[in-house]
């Protein structure tokens, strides 16, 4: 759908529907009561009759006399005049789209920009205007036939500008908004695809297909026998119990001068983690497959990098493969050597994201890094701690930190600091390795961080761990698209 700004009399709008913003108490807002002038004193009677709450969220559909330029119009509730939240605005956004999803109606326009949001300011509004309507029309159809739902068919929505707003940065703000989206939604596909389609040679092939796609992509594979020469063996010993070979993909965009050093995203590509030997319960085991949804952020982030054609230097790595007990799989005592020299003993194989991170995260040294910024879903004990509300993040750089929960909240795409102190790390002692891979049911997600930490004292780095915040389950089970919104906030804030 595309996003387009628009300086069109209310009164004289001809569109197949209009969205009029209403408020539960208070004053209505310019462009409404004007709109109510001109036809009629219609809206004022509905709200009279009770029938449009102005509760956020609230829609009521009504249809225009014939012969009316604008054919409908949508009544959507805001909250109370003047005390607009971010959370009522969203609601409005999703709200709009979600009332007209089975109507014939290919284009509309939006009054909603014409309301105050405290705290908020314009390009906030359209961020969140474009999102939430992008993530209303978002449709898993992949692998679906005869249960396929109808395509939607909006294709246009206008954004009615008042006079004092500049058209031209709403368009602005649409087109990075709109290229989030697309972020978002590439991230969303891959992360819903089955394991048996979502492999890592299948995620090797899409990087390859961006890179064909976006000039400013540079995109290498590394198969197995690169990663055995560079002695990536902690990464290895996880796909060694896979048929699946593995991959360590990096998609590089050069848009900054070449002198600048790079922000370097790692996600965790496991397309499906079944635990290896210490095999997980039956239960849910399905949404295993999400296990490479931090891989499927990366993505997503550098095609919004590509997209937009940003003037910074991004790499993104995805070191993918599968989690599956076999002959030659992990055994739980086992000891492999890792790519930054370290020894490490596998108490349990199902702690087998941080076995092919650590190799990831001593591979992204070569890029001589600004920060590096890994995403995982990497620990249970996150969900316990955090819920599915809040992004894990822990790191050996507090500006770093500060500068990802501060992206997280503008982008409402929020994450929660977590300590990574050195009390913790007597925990991952092993008596036959220099470190074991598991720290005891005691602060299970900072203790993965902890084990992160002691391969990547080089650089300055930030973990994100978003066991909680990549998918939902349940009724509405899908992937989220977290944290590609943060992420892209970060990279935006920087540009
Ligand atoms: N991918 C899982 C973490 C996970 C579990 C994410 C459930 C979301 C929901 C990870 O590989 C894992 O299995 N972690 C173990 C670590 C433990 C063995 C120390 C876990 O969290 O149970
Ligand atoms: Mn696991
Ligand atoms: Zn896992």
């Amino acid at each position: 759908m595309q996003f387009v700004s628009t300086k069109g009399q209310i009164d004289k709008l001809s569109t197949p529907c209009l969205i009029l913003p209403v408020f539960s108490k208070g004053k209505q807002t310019e462009v409404t009561d004007t709109f109510d002038q001109a036809h009629g004193k219609q809206i004022s009677a509905v709200l009279k009759q009770g029938d449009a709450t102005g509760k956020a969220g609230n829609t009521l559909l009504l249809q225009m006399p014939a012969g009316s330029k604008t054919k409908r119009v949508l009544l959507v509730g805001i909250g109370e005049q003047g005390k607009t939240t971010d959370v009522d605005f969203n609601k409005a956004s999703s709200a709009s789209i979600n009332a007209l999803k089975s109507l014939p109606i290919k284009s509309i326009c939006s009054a909603l920009l014409t309301v105050e949001v405290v705290d908020k300011n314009d390009d906030w509004k359209v961020r969140q205007l474009v999102l939430k309507s992008r993530e209303a029309l978002y449709q898993y159809t992949e692998t679906l036939t005869t249960s396929a739902p109808d395509a939607y068919v909006l294709e246009t929505c206008q954004l009615l500008v008042t006079s004092d707003s500049s058209a031209a940065s709403i368009d602005k703000a649409a087109t990075i908004a709109s290229s989030i989206a697309n972020g978002v939604d590439s991230a969303k596909k891959l992360a819903n695809l089955p394991g048996n389609i979502c492999t890592p040679t299948y995620l090797a092939d899409t990087a390859q297909a961006l890179g064909k796609e976006h000039k400013s992509l540079k995109v290498t594979v590394l198969d197995e026998a690169k990663m055995e020469k560079l002695g990536m063996g902690s990464l290895l010993s996880v796909s060694r119990g896979s048929r699946e070979p593995a991959k360590l993909i990096t998609m590089e965009h050069k848009g900054g001068p070449a002198s600048q050093k790079p922000i370097v995203i790692v996600g965790k590509g496991l397309t499906f983690d079944a635990g290896g030997i210490s095999i997980k319960p039956s239960a849910a085991m399905d949404e295993m497959k999400y296990d490479m949804c931090g891989g499927a952020s990366v993505f997503g982030v550098m095609q919004m990098c590509a997209e937009l054609n940003l003037a910074i230097n991004v790499v993104g790595v995805v070191p993918s493969s599968e989690n599956l007990p076999d002959g030659d799989a992990n055994k739980p005592g086992d000891i492999v050597t890792s790519m930054a020299g370290l020894t490490i003993e596998i108490l349990n194989t199902d702690a087998e994201g941080r076995l092919i991170l650590c190799d990831a995260l001593t591979y992204c040294a070569k890029f001589e890094p600004d920060v590096v910024i890994d995403i995982a879903t990497l620990t249970g004990a996150c969900v316990v701690a955090l819920g599915k509300h809040a992004t894990g993040l822990l790191g050996n750089n507090d500006e770093l930190a500060n500068e990802l929960l501060g992206a997280g909240i503008k982008a409402g795409d929020k994450a929660w600091q977590l300590p990574l102190w050195d009390e913790y790390r007597p925990q991952l002692k092993s008596n036959f390795a220099d470190l074991a891979n598991i720290g005891g049911p005691a602060g299970g997600t900072i203790t993965a961080a902890c084990f992160l930490s002691r391969f990547t004292e080089d650089y300055k780095w930030a973990h994100l761990d978003i066991a909680g915040t990549a998918w939902k389950s349940g009724a509405d089970k899908g992937a989220t698209g977290r944290p590609v919104h943060m992420l892209s906030q970060f990279i935006l804030d920087r540009c």
